[in-house]
Formats: structure tokens, C-alpha cells, sequence
């Protein structure tokens, strides 16, 4: 079975709750399509305007994190169960901003995701090198161990749902595109890593992205490759042409 498209825009720490209304509205007539399953992942506090503002068209709104606890003394997180309250249906998880800039270890991110399942939350699970892990040559061995550390006990019919978000770290917001062939090379990776923890049928229903500086120019001769399921879109998500990328 043919692997839908799944293009997602990856709001990041962009757009007030106003702005955020008037930017589903703008692209609303812009991301129409039946083939491609689009989702906005907005800061939380844009979820629930954002949500009414695409109500009736084909948008999915997401979120951008949530904790690994249904709820408790965690002072400025946001629970699993608020999202699915709001009607989320996926959640990034482990962006490399995340990892970064606020300590989210693979462990973590693997309480996450095994959260999202728990509570029928798509995961987007992120994973990337950076540009010094690239030029060391360890990419494959880093991605390996992200992945695997992400999936430890995630059973292969949740596996089956989940997105993995393939994102460069020295490709992020630097104007710095992955070449075709070394995104299909690392999604082809992951789907032979899946196919190792898991099975065949589970390493052909993950859906598996591309993000890193995204453009329309770019998008179709990344989505076209075969082991490429569409992409985690930052910066480009913000403007009209995100309606140029999910209709590729
Ligand atoms: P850019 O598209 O701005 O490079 O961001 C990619 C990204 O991090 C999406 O999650």
C-alpha cells in the first residue's frame, strides 16, 4: 500500500494567538488538497484559535512538544491529555531546538513518545546530525542510536502510525538544503533500521520526513523520492508558499 504524503509546517516560537488565526485563514485556501495529510504544529497557546480557525478544511493543527506526565506538579509544561482535549492529533517530539536549547535527552524523548501512543497522539520523532557529527562521520551510527532510543518498547502497530522527521541540524534555518540524495539516503537508513527493529510491513507504513530549509523550490524533488513521505517545514510554513510545498 502506497504511503500517504504528510506535510507539516513547524510553527516553531512564531505568530501570537491573533496572528496565528490569520495565518490558518490565509493558507487555508492555499493547503487544499485530498492527497496529502497536512498539519500546522503551532505553540500551545495557539492551538485552540488556530484550531476554530481551521475548522471545515483540511488542516490538522499539531502541537510542538508535551511532557511525558498526564499531569502533576511540572510548572509551565503542557500534558498529553490538554492536547487531546483540544483535538490534537500529532505532537513533534525531540525537534533538535528541543534537544538543544532545553536538555531533551533520547531517554526523554523516548517517555514521550511512548506517551503520545498512550494516549493516540501521532509522535513526529526528529532526528538529525550536525555538521561537525556529518564531517566526523558518524551519522548513521548517531541516527541509529536516536532511533532506537525513540522506539525502545513501541510496539510495531504503533510504530506502523508514527512520522520520523529526518532534520539535519547544519540544514536548519541556514538556507541550507540537504541535497535529494542525501535526504533519500538517510530516510532509506531509517526505514532499513525500522525494518531491522521491527519488520518489513511496519518499515513500509512508517512515514518518514524530510525537514531542514525546505523551500518551494525544493519540495517536490525532495517528496519524490522513494523513501521521502513529504516534510517538517519551518520558516516556509509561515508564508503563502507553504501552500506551494504541500501541493508539491
Ligand atoms: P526550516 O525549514 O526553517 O529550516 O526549519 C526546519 C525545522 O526545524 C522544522 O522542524
Amino acid at each position: 500500500m502506497a504511503r500517504r504524503k504528510i506535510v507539516a509546517g513547524n510553527w516553531k516560537m512564531n505568530m501570537t494567538p491573533t496572528q496565528a488565526v490569520e495565518l490558518v485563514n490565509t493558507l487555508k485556501p492555499l493547503v487544499k488538497t485530498n492527497d496529502v495529510d497536512v498539519i500546522f504544529c503551532v505553540p500551545a497557546i495557539d492551538i485552540i484559535p488556530a484550531m476554530e480557525a481551521a475548522k471545515g478544511s483540511n488542516i490538522n493543527i499539531g502541537a510542538e512538544n508535551m511532557y511525558f506526565e498526564d499531569s502533576g506538579a511540572y510548572t509551565g509544561e503542557i500534558s498529553p491529555l490538554m492536547l487531546v482535549d483540544a483535538g490534537v492529533k500529532y505532537v513533534i517530539i525531540g525537534h533538535s531546538e528541543r534537544r538543544e536549547y532545553f536538555g531533551e535527552t533520547d531517554e526523554i524523548v523516548n517517555k514521550k513518545v511512548l506517551k503520545a501512543f498512550e494516549h493516540n497522539l501521532t509522535p513526529i520523532v526528529c532526528c538529525g546530525e550536525s555538521l561537525t557529527q556529518r564531517e566526523q562521520g558518524v551519522t548513521f551510527d548517531l541516527i541509529r542510536q536516536q532511533i532506537k532510543i525513540a522506539f525502545q518498547n513501541v510496539s510495531a502497530e504503533q510504530a506502523q502510525t508514527a512520522v520520523i522527521a529526518y532534520e539535519p541540524i547544519w540544514a536548519i534555518g541556514t538556507g541550507k538544503v540537504a541535497t535529494t540524495s542525501q535526504a533519500q539516503e538517510v530516510c532509506a537508513a531509517i526505514r532499513v533500521l525500522i525494518s531491522e527493529i521491527y519488520d518489513q510491513t511496519t518499515a513500509l507504513a512508517v512515514r518518514i520526513q524530510y525537514g531542514g530549509s525546505v523551500t518551494a523550490d525544493t519540495a517536490a524533488d525532495l517528496f519524490s523520492q522513494p523513501d521521502i513521505d513529504g516534510g517538517l517545514v519551518g520558516g516556509a510554513s509561515l508564508k503563502p508558499d507553504f501552500g506551494k510545498i504541500v501541493n508539491h
